[in-house]
């Protein structure tokens, strides 16, 4: 079977594309347009394989795309591809909607015309033609919670930032698609991911570097926000699961039960590495900073078998000791535009990366503001 994965060179898609080859025997094509989380160097060890296509493209360029799922004869589509981090999104919204939205829509009506999708298929819920397109989204599109309860399927979208607005957005494009046109999709909705070659502008991986240099970690008011971690594989294979049986038409929440406030994974990096709480510097809140997410899984667990498989100290043991073994893949992220966003970024909180020692040897100061 040929499978499109789309932004397979970012943090998730990465490690779903490195999944899928280990499991199957699958060809896997991955387009990605490379932005400046798109790293082929998160694909090295893989990139040799027979059964592994990698094209430099756009998910907005229909005229690409009809090239790809005629060459390919694609049968299934797994979209990552998007603008994934909240605060960029709270700067420069517009590429949101462009790839999230327009670059999703792009890929709905291309499956839709090659895959010659038939209005009638959606009465039957099980496709017969053997062709999915998976959504990728996140747990944002359904904007935040207050100290109880947790988000089901049924929950109301009410995305609170332009990142989590145009995820909502594509969620919608591609209901639309299954119930006007039958196209045969599934969307799932995860919590926070953690594990190898996620982009440092996120939390973990950022607090990570942050102390290992004993630069200042910068934490968003008090801290206390608590987000729902699990770890990238288990993603992987709870895709897998949706990919294989999900019911078409349908979303399928994933999360790891792992809830933590900010501040507590902070502190455990902190200790983990040995450095004192002193680094921690709280900085100007996350405008619209969501305050609480927290998923309820059972639907993917019954219905799907699907179940996480790390526990979150073992997944942030691994995960600390895969940064502190791959310096070099962080060096070579944190160089050129990671400097500018770093700046754009920390410097109106006070915090700045002056360049002391060459790109690759950072030193942070905090500044009295
Ligand atoms: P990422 O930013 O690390 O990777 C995104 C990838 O998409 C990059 O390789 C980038 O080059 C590519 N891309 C961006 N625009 C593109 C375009 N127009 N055409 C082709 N490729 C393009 O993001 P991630 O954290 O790996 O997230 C992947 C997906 O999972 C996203 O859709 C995100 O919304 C969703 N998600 C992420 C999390 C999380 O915690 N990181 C949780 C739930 C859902
Ligand atoms: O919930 C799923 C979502 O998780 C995904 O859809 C997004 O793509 C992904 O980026 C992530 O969004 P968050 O905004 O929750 O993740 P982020 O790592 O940016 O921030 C996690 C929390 O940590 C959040 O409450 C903000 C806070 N934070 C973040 C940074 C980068 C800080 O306090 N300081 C920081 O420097």
């Amino acid at each position: 079977m040929n499978i499109l994965i789309t932004g397979g060179a970012g943090f998730i898609g990465s490690n779903f594309i490195r999944y899928m080859l280990t499991n199957y025997n699958h060809k896997i094509i991955n387009l990605d347009c490379l932005n400046y989380a798109g790293n082929l160097k998160n694909l090295r060890d893989i990139a040799g394989d027979s059964n592994y296509h990698f094209i430099k493209g756009d998910i907005g360029n229909r005229s690409l795309l009809n090239t790809v799922f005629q060459e390919f004869e694609i049968r299934v589509v797994v979209n990552f591809a998007a603008e994934s981090h909240v605060d960029r999104s709270i700067e420069d919204p517009e590429i949101f909607g462009k790839t999230n939205i327009m670059g999703t829509l792009a890929l709905l009506d291309t499956a839709r015309q090659f895959w010659k999708i038939h209005p009638q298929n959606k009465f039957s819920r099980e496709f017969k033609e053997n062709v999915k397109f998976l959504q990728v989204s996140t747990d944002e599109v359904y904007g935040t919670l207050g100290t109880e309860g947790y988000f089901t399927e049924k929950t109301n979208l009410a995305p609170n930032s332009p990142y989590s607005a145009s995820k909502a957005s594509a969620d919608l494009l591609v209901r639309a698609y299954f119930e006007t046109f039958g196209l045969p999709v599934n969307i799932t909705r995860c919590s926070n991911n953690y594990g190898p070659y996620q982009f440092p502008e996120k939390l973990i991986p950022l607090m990570i570097n942050n102390a290992m240099k004993n630069r200042a970690m910068p934490i968003y008011g008090d801290g206390k926000q608590v987000r729902d971690w699990l770890h990238v594989k288990d993603h992987c294979t709870a895709i897998d699961a949706v990919m294989q049986k999900g019911i078409g038409g349908e979303v399928y929440n994933i999360g790891g039960n792992n809830e933590k406030q900010n501040i507590e994974i902070v502190k455990l990096i902190l200790k983990a590495l040995n450095r004192g709480e002193d680094q921690i510097t709280y900085v100007t809140d996350r405008l619209g900073h969501d305050k609480r997410y927290a998923i309820d899984s059972s639907k993917i667990k019954k219905e799907l078998g699907w179940s996480p498989s790390y526990t979150f100290e073992q997944g942030m043991k691994e995960t600390i000791e895969w940064y502190l073994k791959n310096q070099e893949w962080m060096e070579d992220v944190i160089s050129g535009e990671y400097i500018r966003y770093y700046d754009q970024m920390y410097g109106e909180r006070g915090i700045f990366l002056p360049m002391t020692q060459g790109v690759n040897g950072l030193e942070a100061e905090v500044f009295d503001k």
